[in-house]
């Protein structure tokens, strides 16, 4: 597992399933209506139990490249952080722009209730197509960026559902 420092905030990759992580809050990959879906949005809401849906049902669908937040119910997270990735459509549709945005708007949304641990999956990198090697730098990078904001943030964990991924991940924070 290959990590780095940032301030007092440990970045670091690991080959996990996201739902069985022990952090503040873990970020789904959902989409605009919040209703669920398969890849780890799926995996989220069946590990969480239906009170998560019954909760989102609540909130009015949410835009692509924002997040909303919810209490984790049965996961080990408190919060689950549902953010909206884009779908990757060729790169000239500020795809970079509103994946970047849902790692900022995650960090804000886990800032207001005090959270020092949060897991991302890789957004967008499933159905949503995103070319995964530039989708770990945009990741990367906007944590990097949005952190000194969120100066109780002192863990922060990209779960990658394999090995391919993981190895990305490490490879980008390897060169930080
Ligand atoms: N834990 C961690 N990562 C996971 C898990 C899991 N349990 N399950 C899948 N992943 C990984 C995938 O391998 C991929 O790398 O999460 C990444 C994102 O893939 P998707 O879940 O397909 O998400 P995304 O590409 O953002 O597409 C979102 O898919 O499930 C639907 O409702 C969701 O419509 C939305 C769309």
């Amino acid at each position: 597992m290959s990590s780095l420092m940032l301030g007092a905030c440990r970045l670091e990759a690991c080959e996990a399933d996201i739902t069985t992580l022990a952090v503040d809050a873990v970020v789904n990959a959902a989409n605009t209506s919040l209703l669920g879906g398969g890849g780890v949005d799926g995996a989220i809401h069946r590990a969480a139990g239906p009170d998560l849906l019954r909760e989102c049902a609540t909130l009015g669908g949410c835009a692509t490249g924002d997040a909303k937040r919810t209490r984790g119910y049965r996961l080990p997270a408190k919060f689950v952080i549902h953010a909206v990735g884009p779908v990757w459509r060729g790169g000239a549709h500020a795809e970079a722009e509103s994946l970047a945005s849902c790692y900022r708007r995650s960090l804000e949304l886990a800032r207001e209730v005090d959270c020092a641990s949060i897991a991302f999956p890789a957004i967008s990198c499933g159905v949503y197509r995103f070319p995964a090697e530039q989708a770990v730098r945009i990741a990367i990078d906007s944590v990097a960026d949005a952190l000194p904001a969120s100066p109780r943030m002192t863990w922060v964990v990209f779960a990658c559902f394999d090995e391919p991924m993981l190895r990305l991940y490490e490879a980008e924070l390897a060169r930080r």
